[in-house]
């Protein structure tokens, strides 16, 4: 997949000490949660052999999360983070995903550029108690009329996690 100016974004395909050493440096001042021992995928936006931008899927307690979504400043506004979305929302429709997750403060404005648009919902689970300050979670539905937004997927016709 390509976003705006050769941009390309695809699934990191090998997590090996290279590109540890690229992902520790990328989130070096805001941390990312640890996914190592749960089902996940990076996806990462790729500027020649530059990473312009990072995010990960991860799959936790039956759910499909989406977290880490950054790009680089020098990189933004160019439709890399909606295209990592997009990546990372089409993985969990492949692996029959029912919802797909996420959380993040109010007003931040990853809700605003690449989650309103594919119909996520602001919801808290029974034991979150939401206050100002704290991160809300969001919920995508998958619905019939969701794969309308990602040609060549068919609703029923993916596997179950
Ligand atoms: C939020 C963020 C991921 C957006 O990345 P991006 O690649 O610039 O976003 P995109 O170019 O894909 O933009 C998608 C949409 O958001 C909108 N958007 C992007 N930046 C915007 C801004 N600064 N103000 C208003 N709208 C904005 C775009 O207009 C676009 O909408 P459109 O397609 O309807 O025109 C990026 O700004 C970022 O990484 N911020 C810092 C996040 C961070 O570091 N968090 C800590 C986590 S470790």
């Amino acid at each position: 997949m390509k976003a705006q100016g050769g941009i390309a974004i695809r699934k990191v395909a090998k997590e090996d000490g290279e590109w540890k050493t690229r992902f520790r440096a990328f989130y070096a001042d805001c941390g990312i949660k640890p996914v190592d021992g749960l089902d996940h995928a990076y996806f990462a936006a790729y500027a020649d052999d530059e990473i312009a931008g990072h995010s990960v899927i991860y799959l936790e307690g039956g759910r499909w999360v989406l977290d880490g979504l950054r790009v680089k400043p020098e990189y933004r506004e160019r439709g890399i983070a909606k295209g990592l979305t997009e990546a990372r929302i089409r993985y969990a429709l492949e692996r029959g995903a029912k919802e797909v997750w996420y959380s993040c403060e109010d007003g931040n404005l990853v809700t605003i550029c690449c989650h309103v648009r594919y119909g996520f919902k602001k919801v808290c689970p029974d034991s979150h108690r939401c206050t100002a300050a704290t991160a809300h979670w969001y919920r995508l539905k998958v619905t019939p009329s969701l794969f309308k937004k990602f040609p060549g997927l068919k609703p029923g016709r993916h596997s179950t996690p």
